[in-house]
């Protein structure tokens, strides 16, 4: 299609929100809903795009702007309705010729092949307006598609002007419309406000169309999914769960495992190769990237997490972390952003990791806080270690080498540093830096005090077994 213009309404307040968010930015997958229609846009390669704003444009348009550069922003100081927005569009449009396909922002299921489809067979047919219909079992609040004895398309009705009978067709308007320009143009001076909203229609081209005439159609798309519009968040759920539905769906056809699609939860940007295996109650949000033989799941929320092949991250809760190849992620991770974990390496149970890389194959496998770290390959971290990595104004660095072996209930106190090959004994509080191949011990050697429960807590169950241990022992010793 070489003049093809694309208008996109978002002017409207959408009330029924009930929210400080215009309706159209509310997310859905991942994206704002006007995001997802600016992508389906995107698929027809249009020669230009206008986007009608108006309600707190001062969010919408520059968000806009933000998915889609090129876009010619057009203001509706006041909605006055479809028509009026398409006049402002088509005056900030600068063309007057060819096709022009109007969509609204609040359609985030509509797909670029749909549109693509709509405005191709639009132009074959060569009509003055093409309308993308819908067959729906609740008609209400829609626009009904009129036609005659013949089939053809008469007018688009809405619901407040339409008549009991009229009110029974199931064929709707998706509001989605295809335009022959210089039609449109002329359409537009011609619509009136006459009618129970006080509105401009644009949807009264229809009619005009016939009256001059012109060639009408509608295509009726068979997944009449794609146009439902969310306008209260009851709908906007309802489409959540639908978009879902079908994004899993599509992964599981392009060869990913998915146990249970009704609890696992992946956004659009999220890419997964083939073999990786998602289980139930997993959410994969934003650019995260799984590679393939990986296992994710159960109970875990990935948001720009990109994990390695084979890797196995169970009950975890991560943010932009890295994880390498067949490593190993929990139960019971907090990967928070900045983690970076080598291949075949390990964060266990109840670790907390952030702005630190954990090199290949070393391991943090219990209990533990590994903050701004640098941890060597190879090396093991001792069970409930803490990186103290905040001195109470400012954060520090700890870099621990190659192959070392750290003792349990260690702190290190950053900054530090521990060499390659270097040990720490068990309740070590690392201050100083412990060279290569050193084992450091600052743990003060340790006293018992004989006899110290019998003498200082008398009559207590602790003092009684001291004493049945005593007694015992001095009876083999006999
Ligand atoms: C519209 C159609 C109806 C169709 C339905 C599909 C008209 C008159 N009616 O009805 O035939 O079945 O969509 O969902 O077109 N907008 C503006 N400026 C305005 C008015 C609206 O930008 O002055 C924008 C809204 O923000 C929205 C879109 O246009 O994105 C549609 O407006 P809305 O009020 O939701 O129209 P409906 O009553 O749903
Ligand atoms: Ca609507």
């Amino acid at each position: 299609m070489d003049n093809l213009t694309v208008i996109v309404l978002a002017a409207g307040g959408g009330t029924r929100m009930k929210s400080k968010t215009m309706k159209v930015l509310h997310p859905i997958a991942g994206r704002s809903m006007i995001g997802h229609v600016l992508r389906a846009v995107q698929a027809v390669e249009p020669t230009r795009v206008v986007a009608v704003v108006g309600h707190q444009r001062e969010q919408v348009g520059p968000h806009i702007t933000e998915q889609l550069p090129s876009a010619v922003l057009a203001v509706q100081e006041q909605q006055q309705g479809t028509g009026h927005a398409v006049r402002i569009a088509m005056e900030a449009a600068g063309t007057t010729t060819g096709t022009v396909l109007v969509a609204a922002g609040d359609t985030p299921l509509l797909e670029g092949e749909s549109l693509r489809v709509f405005a191709e067979e639009h132009e074959a047919a060569q009509r003055a307006v093409s309308i993308l219909s819908g067959r729906v079992a609740d008609p209400f609040g829609y626009g009904r598609i009129v036609r005659n004895h013949e089939g053809d398309v008469e007018a688009i009705v809405e619901e407040k002007d339409a008549t009991p009978e009229q009110r029974e067709i199931a064929e709707i308007s998706s509001g989605i419309l295809a335009f022959d320009a210089e039609f449109l143009v002329s359409a537009l001076e011609r619509i009136t406000n006459d009618n129970a909203k006080g509105e401009y229609y644009l949807t009264d081209a229809v009619g005009l169309a016939r009256e001059d005439g012109l060639t009408v159609g509608a295509h009726v798309i068979d997944d009449v999914e794609q146009t439902e519009g969310a306008n209260d968040r009851v709908q906007l759920a309802e489409l959540g769960r639908k978009l879902n539905q079908r994004i899993v769906t599509r992964w599981m056809r392009e060869g990913v495992t998915v146990m249970d699609p009704a609890t696992t939860w992946i956004e659009a940007d999220v890419v997964i190769e083939p073999d990786a295996t998602i289980l139930p109650g997993t959410q994969l949000l934003g650019a995260t990237l799984v590679h393939e033989d990986a296992v994710i799941g159960p109970d875990t929320t990935l948001k720009d997490c990109e994990i390695g092949v084979g890797a196995r991250v169970v009950r975890t809760h991560a943010e932009l972390a890295v994880i390498g190849d067949r490593a190993s992620v929990g139960p019971f991770a907090y990967l928070r952003p900045g983690s970076r974990l080598g291949v075949g390496g390990k964060i266990g149970t109840f670790v907390e990791t952030k702005n630190s890389s954990i090199g290949d194959g070393a391991k943090v496998p219990h209990l533990s806080y590994v903050g701004d770290a640098e941890i060597g390959e190879g090396t093991n971290i001792g069970a409930g270690t803490i990186f103290a990595n905040y001195d109470g104004i400012a954060k520090h660095r700890t870099v621990i080498g190659r192959h070392a072996r750290t003792g349990s209930n260690n702190t290190f106190v950053a900054p530090v540093e521990v060499g390659d090959g270097a040990g720490t004994a068990g309740g070590t509080t690392v201050r100083r830096n412990v060279p290569a191949g050193a084992l450091a011990v600052s743990s003060s050697p340790q006293r018992n005090l004989e006899g110290w429960t019998e003498s200082r807590r008398p009559g207590t169950a602790q003092a009684e077994a001291a004493r049945t241990a005593r007694e015992q022992q001095e009876k083999t010793d006999q």
